[in-house]
């Protein structure tokens, strides 16, 4: 006799946007995601008015990700939520809608980490080639710069991480420098493209082990600028598509010197990348090049799964529900919430 199949809601609103998700087994049925513009005009996420934006959205979103997968809410059998990290107010409107959600229906609840999420996206089964444990993720994302070892679905440690600003961070606020409005990383990817990445050279951080940092990369960036703008005022305009190229490739240097390195000590060839910015497309293709050259398998998210999306929190809800592994209406929102789950 043929399994009932598992049907599980997800939903996503750790920062400014705000999605659910059906997944049936491993196989994504809807995937709907809103974003919220109301930020670019202050240069960055307000987290009030992301808060807001999720109370506003969040109703209309689910009945979009439900009516899109023919699933009607008295099928679903639980609901995943992420939980942390993230905006604290706009992680309480995803979390409060799944515990009032999940009471009305009589179902249970799956909570879940974020930076998890991204990496399990992954494993959303689209027909492609999946890797195999124990892998390296390298997650960079607006929030975080993480190295993470994979050793099973729910069995993964940092090994490495920013020791200040995060990738995602380093794209954005350079892209200010620029001129670029928020966030800038799509825009610095875009101009690049028809960039030289080695007109300019920027200072390179000396950290230890397989952490990272990028403060430094932001100053030098701001102090060469000023220095060309003096002598030029036009310099940035004149130069903009050379000096995204140029920000792209210290970025990209900064984040693979580490990642070669942890891959040759541990002796992993299985290597993933997870989070917004591996939607860029510099990096995609250094990881292709770089895994040809060293005997890498690599592994790229679809663009639909590289920024926030509730399909990521789904298929880690199925992990999740898999091993029993279920929370309670207890449960709050955790802005820091730990990497490492608590048992
Ligand atoms: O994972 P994500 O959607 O949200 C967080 O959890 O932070 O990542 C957002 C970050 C932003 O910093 C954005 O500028 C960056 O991902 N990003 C990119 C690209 N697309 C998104 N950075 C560089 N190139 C891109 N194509
Ligand atoms: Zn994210």
């Amino acid at each position: 006799m043929s399994q009932k199949p598992l049907l599980i809601l997800g939903i996503e609103s750790s920062c400014d946007d705000t999605s659910a998700a059906v997944i049936k087994n491993d196989t994504i049925l809807s995937n709907v995601i809103a974003g919220q513009d109301v930020h670019r005009l202050y240069g960055g996420v307000v987290p009030e008015l992301a808060s807001r934006a999720h109370q506003q959205q969040i109703i209309p979103v689910v009945h979009a990700a439900l009516s899109k997968a023919g699933v009607r809410l008295q099928e679903l059998d639980a609901i995943a939520f992420t939980r942390g990290p993230g905006l604290l107010g706009s992680l309480v409107v995803g979390t409060s809608f799944a515990k009032a959600t999940a009471l009305a229906l009589g179902i249970p609840l799956l909570d879940v980490n974020h930076m998890h999420g991204h990496i399990l996206a992954h494993f959303i089964n689209e027909g492609q080639e999946m890797p195999a444990f124990p892998f390296i993720c390298l997650t960079v994302s607006g929030g975080h710069t993480q190295l993470v070892l994979v050793r099973d679905y729910l069995d993964m440690e940092i090994i490495g991480t920013t020791i200040d600003d995060a990738a995602g961070e380093a794209f954005d606020k350079t892209a200010k420098l620029i001129g670029f409005p928020y966030p800038g990383g799509p825009l610095i990817d875009k101009a690049a493209r028809d960039g030289n990445p080695l007109a300019f050279t920027f200072s390179k951080p000396q950290i230890d082990g397989y952490n990272y940092s990028f403060s430094g990369l932001k100053t030098s960036v701001l102090y060469f600028l000023q220095k060309m703008e003096k002598e030029n005022p036009q310099f940035i305009a004149e130069n903009t598509n050379d000096i995204c190229a140029s920000v792209q490739q210290a970025i990209l240097d900064i984040l693979f010197k580490k990642l070669v390195l942890a891959a040759k000590d541990l002796n992993v060839t299985d290597i993933a990348i997870a989070g917004g910015v591996s939607a860029n497309s510099g990096l995609r293709s250094r990881l292709l090049e770089e895994g040809e050259k060293r005997g890498w398998r690599v592994f790229i998210p679809k663009f639909e799964y590289c920024t926030d999306n509730a399909a990521m929190i789904a298929i880690t809800g199925k992990f999740l529900c898999e091993k029993g592994l279920f929370t309670d209406q207890s449960v709050s929102a955790l802005a820091r919430l730990p990497f490492t789950r608590q048992q």
